[in-house]
């Protein structure tokens, strides 16, 4: 049988290696990690269950077909409970094996893809970082929004962190085993958005050469995440509010209704009350989205989280810490008001570890325009344009300044200056200050 088999094999361009006996075979597979094992269950010495055992011990994804005898169909059983991925009873056709091999490699090959995407994605998202008081109110509305099941309406600017929200949600959630599937709304002309959404029937459309399912059918059980839903075609936002009201649809070109069991999350960074004013987004499908509603603060407003999302993308881009980043390095990325909010800051310490040759990151590796936009604010609250100031001038400038980047909080901007909060009231009172 093994002689039988390797040549066969071998003729379409398998590798082959044989043992005639359990032990045998076990030391083999240690030794070469092969792809897949095709395994008898009687030999000479230990059966084939104990082999398979020991096998899915050292590698618990590997695939297995299984040869069996007749009248040992139970043991084949047992053995597709243990996790052969097959089997086959004697005597059989080369063709047959041919097939399960094909179908096993396969199999196991998808499942690598997937445990990669899987990793992809956690990799992509990352986990959320920060311990600013706005952040400690979102990761706790996360945590509590994520046991309802109801949807949820995640707001933000640009790079906040909407998506990395969404998933944690889910993740969070009691679907967390169940598919998260994203669909980005804006990046769809409208026709290819709902075939992307509710998928179509065979000749739907020119190009409909097969049947496919949509998103939200390949989402059932899971979560869809909605982004930029805020840019969704109107006749779109129709559609999607009967799914919201119904959980059900038919496929483009299709007239069977189909029902799903899907978690909804819509994100977008535009303003959806300023949108639905100027017609562009309906005020029943905001109703329907914003059940619960999560906004991301922006990094300006929580900017004690810097150092901390600064050490963790140091991290990440530079696992094993070659380089360090100065103190006046890190004072210039706090002074920097953030437009691109986290993505801009991770973009911003990418670079930095590209472009520092030494061990230290300083101001000099990060762009051009952000210690431009720096500088302005700065001689903007300065004033230092108008010939003349006055050092009391000055100092109501930067008082103000530090009040406006501290959200008027008087506590954080006196420490921001480096005085106390009564000092801080002191200075309002007499350069006439109103909050
Ligand atoms: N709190 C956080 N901690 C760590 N990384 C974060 C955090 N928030 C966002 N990020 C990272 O910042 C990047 C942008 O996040 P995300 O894509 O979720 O933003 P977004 O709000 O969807 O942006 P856009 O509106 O541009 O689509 C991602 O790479 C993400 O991993
Ligand atoms: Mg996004």
């Amino acid at each position: 049988m093994c002689w039988a088999l390797e040549s066969a094999l071998s003729q379409e361009g398998y590798q082959v290696t044989t043992a005639t006996r359990g032990l045998q075979g076990i030391d083999l597979a240690k030794e070469t990690d092969p792809s897949m094992v095709i395994l008898d269950l009687k030999m000479p010495d230990i059966d084939g269950i104990e082999v398979l055992k020991e096998l899915k011990k050292f590698n618990p994804n590997i695939p297995v077909i299984m040869i069996t005898a007749h009248g040992t169909i139970d043991t084949a059983i047992e053995a597709m409970k243990i996790g052969a991925t097959d089997y086959i009873t004697k005597p059989f056709k080369l063709e047959e094996i041919k097939v399960q091999i094909k179908q096993a490699l396969h199999l196991s090959d998808l499942e690598d893809q997937v445990n990669f995407l899987r990793q992809e994605l956690g990799e992509r998202y990352g986990k959320i970082v920060g311990q600013s008081e706005a952040m400690k109110e979102v990761t706790l509305l996360i945590q509590q929004v994520a046991k309802t099941g109801t949807t949820v309406l995640i707001t933000g600017e640009s790079g906040t962190g909407k998506e990395v929200a969404a998933l944690e949600i889910h993740k969070a959630s009691n679907r967390a085993d169940k598919p998260f599937v994203a669909v980005n709304c804006a990046a769809l002309p409208e026709q290819l958005l709902e075939s992307e959404l509710f998928g179509h029937e065979k000749g739907a459309f020119t190009g409909a050469t097969s049947k496919k399912k949509g998103r939200f059918e390949l989402a059932d059980k899971g979560t869809i995440l909605l982004d930029e839903s805020g840019e969704m075609p109107l006749s779109m936002q129709v559609k999607l509010l009967r799914v919201l009201q119904e959980r059900c649809f038919e496929r483009v070109g299709g007239t069977e209704t189909i029902h799903v069991d899907v978690r909804v999350i819509a994100t977008t960074n535009i303003d959806l009350i300023k949108a639905i004013s100027n017609g562009s987004f309906r005020e029943d499908l905001y109703y329907r989205l914003n059940v619960m509603h999560i906004s991301m603060p922006p990094l300006r407003l929580r900017k004690e989280d810097i150092p901390l999302l600064v050490n963790h993308f140091l991290d990440k881009f530079d696992p094993s810490h070659n380089k360090k980043i100065s103190s006046e390095a890190m004072k210039t990325l706090t002074r920097y008001n953030w437009p691109g909010n986290i993505r801009e800051l991770q973009n911003v310490i990418e670079r930095a570890l590209i472009v520092c040759q030494s061990a230290e990151i300083q101001p000099t590796h990060f762009p051009k325009e952000l210690l431009n936009s720096i500088e302005e604010t700065t001689t903007s609250a300065l004033n230092l344009s108008e010939s003349g100031f006055s050092l009391q001038e000055l100092e109501k400038h930067l008082i103000i300044k530090a009040l406006e980047n501290n959200n008027n909080n008087q506590t954080k901007a006196a420490k921001y200056l480096g005085i106390t909060r009564p000092t801080l009231l002191y200075r309002l009172q007499k350069y006439g200050v109103k909050l």
